[in-house]
């Protein structure tokens, strides 16, 4: 045999330099559940590890991620269901859980990224991204309240808005509203490419904002397509989206490689709270090494074209990267 790939595995510092795909902790967004209260840490059953957290305790996971050279977090505020409603009224109040954690972070670490969620279902009585009507959700209705509720985070200092509803033309209507209120530097991360996908499971747990009734297939895209995730990455380049996302991320590795080729905007992909949920149950039976697997994960989405990987495990994985 002249030729044996193995050559190029032979030790660690082969392997090393012929390393295709390098994740680094400047790659991951660390997502954080935030609640009322002060010292509060309430864990989420079906996501162990995580919690919701009080904005003093969000601050110091903040600063934690800073410091191990996340670039991110995504803010998702768990609301009472006192505060809410159909039209989601407590997403605009600026004295409110979001815009008042966005504050809190900003101060104490100002360099990291914020990235706010701008959706309906947090705020929603019908557990919708979009105003719910018989059994519809109404798209234009849904386009001025999600345009608000992003300005008024861009108003508390987020750095991103992220759009996660999947309403048509929410990228458009977010941009110029923004602009209108002079908050032309605030980026939009666009959920682009966002799967009606069972895989949310453990993050609808973590919010309680599991739809009262129907499902979230009329807006969210169908698992079996692939043609149209490059329609919605056109349409939204246009809007003016300065990311976009492919959501899940390893059930969808071929959309994220696809996406890639579409597009030269940045890739983001989202390792969901179901991705994370089976590592962290197979590992606590004895069935998987959690932090190897995690790694893998990763890693996975980063060759496949993904530059910023959102992930529950954002913390663990940059601290293992830091001690290679
Ligand atoms: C809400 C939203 C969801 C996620 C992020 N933003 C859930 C949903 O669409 O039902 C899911 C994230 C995860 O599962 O980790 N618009």
């Amino acid at each position: 045999m002249r030729i044996r790939p193995r050559r190029n595995r032979a030790s660690n510092s082969m392997r090393s330099v012929v390393a295709e795909t390098t994740l680094k902790a400047s790659n991951l967004v660390y997502p954080l559940f935030i609640r009322e209260g002060d010292g509060v840490r309430d864990p989420i059953a079906s996501l162990p590890g995580i919690e919701r957290l009080s904005i003093d305790e969000a601050v110091r996971d903040a600063e934690k991620a800073h410091l191990l050279g996340v670039s991110g977090v995504a803010l998702f505020p768990a609301l009472p269901e006192s505060l809410k409603d159909p039209r989601g009224k407590e997403s605009l109040n600026p004295e409110g859980l979001l815009q008042r954690c966005i504050r809190s972070i900003k101060a104490a670490v100002p360099e990291l990224m914020i990235i706010t969620d701008v959706a309906l279902d947090p705020y929603s009585s019908d557990g919708h991204d979009g105003i719910w009507r018989d059994g519809e959700i109404l798209n234009d209705e849904t386009l001025p309240i999600l345009a608000n509720m992003a300005v008024a985070q861009a108003q508390a200092g987020a750095d991103m808005v992220a759009p996660s509803d999947m309403m048509d033309g929410r990228v458009g209507a977010i941009r110029d509203a923004l602009d209108k209120a002079g908050h032309t530097n605030t980026a939009i991360c666009s959920y682009c490419v966002k799967y009606a996908s069972a895989f949310y499971g453990p993050f609808r747990d973590a919010l309680d904002s599991a739809p009262k009734a129907g499902d979230k297939k009329t807006y969210q895209m169908d698992p079996r397509n692939v043609r149209e995730a490059i329609r919605e990455v056109l349409l939204d380049e246009e809007e003016g989206a300065d990311w976009v996302m492919v959501k899940p991320g390893l059930p969808y590795l071929d959309v994220v490689r696809l996406v890639r080729e579409a597009t030269a905007l940045p890739v983001a992909a989202y390792h969901v709270s179901g991705e994370f949920a089976m590592l962290k149950a197979a590992s606590a039976n004895g069935w998987l090494n959690y932090e190897a697997c995690l790694m893998e994960s990763l890693t996975s989405l980063h060759r496949a074209g993904a530059d910023a990987i959102f992930t529950y495990g954002a913390l663990d994985a940059a601290r293992i990267l830091g001690n290679r």
